[in-house]
Order: C-alpha cells, then sequence, then structure tokens
C-alpha cells in the first residue's frame, strides 16, 4: 500500500485499460435492508457517489411497493437526483414501471429476468416466458424513446430451489433479451455460488451463441468470496462492464440465501492495483460507505473499507 492508502500499481497482461463501474448500492444494496432508509438519506447517498466519480449509478426501482417497500419512495427520490451528471438507471419490471420512471424523466430503465423458473416465480410472479413477454412492450417503447435498456438476468450459476443452473438455459434467456433490443445484459450470480472456471465457459457460451463481450456486464454476490476471482476471470475474457454495491450492501428480498454485491470498495482496490482507470476516488468512496454504514446502524462487510477506515487507529 501507498502512504496515501492506495494500492500498488502493478499492471498484469492482456486486462482492459478502462472498467466502468455499474454503481448498485443504492439499489440492490438498500432493496434488502430490514429499515427503510429515509428518501433524504437515499438522495444524499447517492449525491456522495457520484462525488466520489461513479458515473453510473442504479438509483431506485419502480416496481410494485408492496414487493419491495424499501424502494417505494422511488418517485420521491427519482427528482431529488436526476439533476445529477450521471447515468441513473432504474428498474422497470413492466408497462405500468415504465410509465413511472419515463413520467420522472428516466433515460436508462433495466428489466430483469430470471434463467429460472423457480426464482421467475418468486421474483416477478411469472414464468421465464410469462417474464420476457412481460417485457416485450416495455422494451419496444423504451427504444422507441430511445432510452438505453439494461437486460438482467438473475440466477445464471446457481438457483436456491434448483441447484446448478445449466448453462445452455441461461444462453437461452440471454439471447431472448437480446432479440428484444436489450442494449446491454448483466449476468448476475445471484446467490453468489460460480467460479472462474464456471464464468469464463459462460462468457465463451455467449459468444457462440451470437452475444458479443462488449455488450456484457457481469454482477456478482459475494456469498462465497468469490466475486472478486470472478470478476478477474470475466475481465481476462474482456467484459468491461462490472456491477457493485458501495459498501458491499446488498442481497435479494427473493432469494434468500443472497448476501451483499461485491464491494465497490473491494473492487476499485484491485483495478487501481492492475493500473485500470475507473475514475472513483478510492477515499470518498470509503468515506461514503462509512458514512452509510453509520446510518445503517451496522459496519460495512467491505474489507476494503474495514481495512481503510481502520488503517490509522
Ligand atoms: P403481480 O402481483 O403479478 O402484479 O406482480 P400484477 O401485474 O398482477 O398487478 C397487480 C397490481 O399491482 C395492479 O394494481 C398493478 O397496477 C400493480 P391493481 O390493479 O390491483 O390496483 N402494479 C404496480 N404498481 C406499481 N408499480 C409497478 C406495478 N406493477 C403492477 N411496476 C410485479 C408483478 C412484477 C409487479 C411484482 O412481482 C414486482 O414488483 N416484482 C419486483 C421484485 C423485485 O423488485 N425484486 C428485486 C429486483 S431483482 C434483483 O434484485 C436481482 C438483480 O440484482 C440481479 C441479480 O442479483 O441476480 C437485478
Ligand atoms: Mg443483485
Amino acid at each position: 500500500m501507498t502512504a496515501d492508502g492506495l494500492p500498488m500499481t502493478v499492471p498484469a497482461q492482456d486486462l482492459p485499460a478502462r472498467v466502468r463501474i455499474h454503481e448498485v448500492g443504492a439499489r440492490d444494496g438498500l432493496q434488502n435492508e430490514k429499515t427503510t432508509v429515509p428518501t433524504e438519506v437515499k438522495a444524499e447517498f447517492v449525491g456522495r457517489l457520484a462525488e466520489a466519480g461513479l458515473t453510473t449509478i442504479e438509483a431506485t426501482s419502480f416496481v410494485h411497493p408492496k414487493w419491495v417497500p424499501q424502494l417505494a419512495d422511488a418517485e420521491q427520490l427519482f427528482p431529488m437526483v436526476s439533476h445529477l451528471p450521471v447515468a441513473l438507471p432504474v428498474l422497470v419490471p413492466n408497462e405500468r414501471g415504465l410509465d413511472r420512471a419515463l413520467a420522472l424523466g428516466a433515460r436508462r430503465v433495466a428489466v430483469f429476468a430470471s434463467a429460472t423458473e423457480s426464482f421467475a416465480k418468486a421474483n416477478l410472479n411469472r414464468t421465464v416466458d410469462e417474464a420476457l413477454a412481460m417485457f416485450e412492450p416495455v422494451i419496444r417503447r423504451a427504444k422507441a424513446d430511445r432510452v438505453h435498456v439494461r437486460g438482467y438476468l438473475s440466477m445464471c450459476f446457481g438457483d436456491p430451489w434448483e441447484g446448478p443452473v445449466p448453462v445452455h438455459q441461461v444462453v437461452r434467456v440471454c439471447t431472448a433479451l437480446r432479440d428484444l433490443g436489450c442494449d446491454e445484459l448483466s449476468l448476475g450470480d445471484t446467490i453468489g455460488v460460480a467460479t472462474p472456471g464456471h464464468v469464463l465457459t459462460l462468457l465463451s457460451a455467449l459468444n457462440e451463441a451470437g452475444v458479443p463481450t462488449n455488450v456484457i456486464g457481469v454482477h456478482f454476490h459475494d456469498t462465497y468470496g468469490q466475486a472478486l476471482a470472478n470478476t478477474l476471470a470475466a475481465l481476462q475474457h474482456g467484459v468491461t462492464t462490472v456491477d457493485a454495491s458501495a459498501g458491499g450492501l446488498g442481497g435479494c428480498p427473493y432469494a434468500r440465501s443472497a448476501t451483499g454485491n461485491l464491494a465497490t470498495e473491494d473492487l476499485v482496490w484491485m483495478l487501481h492495483g492492475l493500473g485500470i482507470e475507473t475514475g472513483v476516488d478510492l477515499g470518498r468512496l470509503t468515506a461514503t460507505s462509512v458514512w452509510m454504514a453509520e446510518r445503517l446502524g451496522r459496519p460495512s462487510p467491505s474489507r476494503t473499507v474495514r481495512a481503510l477506515s481502520h488503517k490509522d487507529q
């Protein structure tokens, strides 16, 4: 470590020069907190993340408020952050969600599919194909309005009800999302069971099915401590979009074994150590996660946040 609390930079071969971090703490993180964070605190959180240099900050979800009460204030929150000079994607499961997001001027939306029937039912009250049919008009209308569409795919590696998920099952739903018009895909390891070989196998299978690497992002949860190893494998394959959550907040309310996402600080520590640009100020980001942890009343699970915030003690 350098004297100013940054990792030493030692580049490795065959890695991208720059990575875009898709920050999901305000959405994936806060949707899973037992306590509902006040709207003003969420707005300040998003503002601080932007000040720390994050350029894509998933702000909230326009889902049914009974399904995710923690994000029921989407209508109040979005106008409080929409002036920020960053991309602010929001989750929309259906046309009702899209109407709500468009009415507030959202320019980036994300639909969220599942590779497994069990999770499609638990998360969307639909079969996999019914959910795709629900997304079809959402994506069509968003594209007609030149709104950017991300397609999440959950349970790409394992499912708490169904066990390991066959690669061909994931490829089928990914190609369906692409055919519907998604600009970008995010491969979700919702319960954090992936390992690097599995990640590389899935990425290669997607390429063979005609899905180029430059439209693929990775979304790892860190349940088994594999998120960084999986990320490095994805980077070696050419992926340059990585989802992460400030302070390691997160999980999914409809998958009980899901824990926090890969912590953005842990990701930035590794990327900067490799000499990969992110535009993120690690000190500012860590201070934000320490501030948020105080509001949530529990320490951040991020190893980097803990190490950096205790280094003077
Ligand atoms: P449903 O009960 O089947 O809804 O839920 P419905 O279509 O039958 O409609 C029932 C009522 O809900 C209607 O009202 C609708 O208007 C209303 P009524 O006519 O009875 O008065 N409604 C809505 N209200 C507000 N906003 C809406 C909306 N839609 C319907 N958008 C539904 C279906 C999709 C709505 C529900 O299942 C839902 O909201 N699910 C969201 C679950 C969720 O947000 N999960 C977490 C995000 S996914 C995730 O975290 C994974 C990810 O991180 C990647 C990874 O890690 O794998 C992305
Ligand atoms: Mg997630």
